[in-house]
């Protein structure tokens, strides 16, 4: 039976990388058909709403989607839509896997770690006020039990199921004595239930200096929004990049996919973006649907392709563009 999944293409490279995953999942005959919607400069131009109406309805009703990048304005203008999003639908769990691949040059080899962001509350929540008179601004770090307890306990569910040694919980309780504190209870709180799964605590800093040292040693992190939302680009620089690594916003209800990287203006609409990430999240979602064979059968087409460099796109040292290398992806699912 074919299942409908809201597509959100976006902005900068988001039609590009969006439209791969298109093609990709026609030729594999993924039994999915799209709902196209946008959100934000782009509707803010066309209809006046950056998150139309019609969006809010589509995932509310398919309950799952895909979605391309989003601008968001730098120190001015909107309000980000991703971290809006996030909170309409309470996509509490930010999951992003960061794996070495074969053929894909990193420093290290053998990285397999997954980081739980929490995607809710942190510094995320809004909650800023500027003293236009004394040019002082604050930014409250909102953190709760409930928003700490539900991200480690999802932390902790992934590697009992995945069969994971250890998760860490990473926090400033040095110095954020009241938040990070709340954060660590959680983990110690939680950790109860698993007596199988070692319970490891790095304090923020010392886990930059430890993941660019020796990554292999982590298996699942768990840490509030801003401390996952650093270190997951950190650990894409571990592993090839941000072309390459993908993610998924998931609440109890509703569950969004979208690669870890932005809008890439830089390259955008000259062909060049890298859609891994964005299929590799596509195969997450897939995952989340049951539909394990499909998701296999693109994965397995994404790794034989990544091997030959010469059908890779320009961040991973080749030459390809967005759609050659779709088309290498595609003859390697036929095959
Ligand atoms: P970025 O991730 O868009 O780009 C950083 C660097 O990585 C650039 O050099 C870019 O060319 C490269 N890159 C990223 N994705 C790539 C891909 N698929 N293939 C090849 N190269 C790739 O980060 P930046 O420049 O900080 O942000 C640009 C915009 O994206 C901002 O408006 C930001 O707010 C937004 N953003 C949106 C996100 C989302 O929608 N979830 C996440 C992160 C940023």
């Amino acid at each position: 039976m074919t299942k409908t999944v809201t597509l959100i293409k976006g902005d900068g490279i988001g039609p590009e990388i969006t439209e791969a995953v298109k093609t990709v999942f026609k030729a594999a005959q993924v039994p999915v058909s799209w709902e196209e919607e946008n959100a934000g400069q782009t509707t803010l131009a066309e209809c006046g709403e950056l998150i139309p109406s019609s969006l809010i309805e589509s995932i509310k009703k398919n309950k799952i989607a895909l979605k391309g990048p989003l601008t968001t304005p730098v120190g001015k203008g909107f309000k980000s839509v991703n971290v809006q999003l996030r909170q309409i639908f309470d996509l509490y769990q930010n999951v992003r896997p960061c794996v070495t691949t074969e053929g894909v040059e990193s420093r290290f080899k053998d990285v397999n770690l997954v980081i739980f962001r929490e995607n809710t509350e942190g510094l995320y929540a809004g909650l800023e006020f500027f003293d236009e008179r004394l040019q002082i601004s604050d930014s409250v770090a909102r953190v709760t039990w409930e928003g700490s307890y539900r991200i480690v306990k999802a932390a902790f569910e992934y590697a009992d199921r995945m069969g994971c040694k250890k998760v860490t919980v990473v926090h400033k309780a040095n110095i954020l004595k009241s938040a990070g504190k709340l954060f660590l209870k959680a983990g110690e709180e939680v950790s109860k239930d698993y007596p199988h799964i070692e319970l490891d605590d790095k304090i923020v800093d010392n886990m930059c200096m430890q993941l660019v040292i020796k990554p292999q040693q982590f298996d699942v992190v768990v840490a509030t929004n801003l401390f996952g939302d650093i270190l997951s680009d950190l650990c894409a620089g571990l592993v090839g990049g941000l072309g390459v690594v993908s993610g998924a916003n998931i609440g109890d209800e509703v569950a969004i996919f979208e690669a870890v990287h932005g809008t890439a203006p830089d390259i955008a609409g000259q062909g060049k973006a890298n859609p891994t990430a964005l299929l590799r999240s596509a195969i997450m979602m897939l995952h989340h649907m049951d539909l394990r064979e499909y998701a296999d059968a693109i994965d397995h087409a994404i790794n034989e392709t990544l091997k030959h460099k010469e059908q890779c796109t320009g961040d991973l040292g080749g030459s390809a563009t967005t759609e050659e290398f779709t088309n290498f992806v595609i003859e390697k699912i036929k095959k």
